[in-house]
């Protein structure tokens, strides 16, 4: 159980969160995106920051701005982008959360001009990103690793085999089944799972709240290291 005494029980932590979706660049004017508004991610480093936590806030582009002297933000656009900057703080940070909505798959050649209309069919040919919170996994020493999940199908099952190829501590599943719930909505029906794969399956919320129990999850961490 966390202290409820401690009004800043994050104090001295140093948080690294991803938000937003990843753009991957076309040509000069055109990317591939998704719908990811960034508000989970935003929403849970404002909460982070409320508990006393230094937050660094990967964020690929979104409309949301936030003045806090406690989140730093580095934008970013594409996932290589948002690679590098994780990688760049993660050995620092006490704990990563991966919110972000990074596109898994990129042009693989960029057009270096804008690319005219010409045939009725036009094929773009794609290759993987780096799967950034796998490889925030593999180098793991004391950080406590955050994931979410988004499924449509064998939801627990395929959030558990996320947890294991990541090498998560948490996995914060996603039910798109729920109609509030999912990008650009305000609330969210998540299902916490932990390494040992214990569920929590939580009610549909704001997405602040959901933000506040993320949090809740990292202090209860914290509370049993002591
Ligand atoms: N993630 C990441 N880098 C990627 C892809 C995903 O860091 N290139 C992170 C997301 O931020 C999220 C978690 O991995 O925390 C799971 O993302 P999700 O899209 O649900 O899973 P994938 O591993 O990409 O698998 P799939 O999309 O095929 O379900
Ligand atoms: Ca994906």
């Amino acid at each position: 159980e966390a202290d409820l005494n401690n009004k800043l029980p994050l104090k001295g932590k140093k948080i690294l969160i991803t938000a937003g979706p990843t753009y991957e660049a076309i040509d000069p004017v055109r990317f591939i995106g998704n719908h990811s508004s960034g508000k989970m991610g935003f929403d849970i480093a404002i909460s982070a920051a409320n508990l006393g936590a230094s937050v660094i806030l990967v964020s690929g582009p979104t409309h949301f701005t936030v003045s806090n002297s406690l989140i730093e933000v580095i934008n970013v656009v594409s996932a290589e982008e948002m690679y590098l900057a994780c990688h760049q703080r993660y050995a620092d940070v006490d704990v990563a959360i991966a919110a972000a909505a990074v596109a898994d798959y990129k042009p693989k050649n960029v057009a270096k001009q804008k690319i005219k209309k010409a045939a009725d069919n036009f094929v773009i040919e794609l290759e993987k990103t780096k799967d950034i919170l796998a490889s925030l996994g593999t180098l793991k020493k004391n950080q406590f690793l955050i994931g979410f999940a988004l499924e449509t199908e064998n939801e627990i099952e395929n959030a558990k085999l996320k947890i294991q190829k990541k090498n998560l501590d948490l996995i914060v599943l996603n039910s798109l089944q729920d109609q509030g719930a999912g990008f650009g909505k305000p609330t969210n029906k998540v299902t916490f799972i932990d390494q040992f794969f214990n569920l929590e399956p939580m009610e549909l919320k704001s997405k602040e709240a959901v933000a506040d129990d993320i949090l809740n999850k990292v202090i209860a961490h914290f509370e049993k290291l002591r």
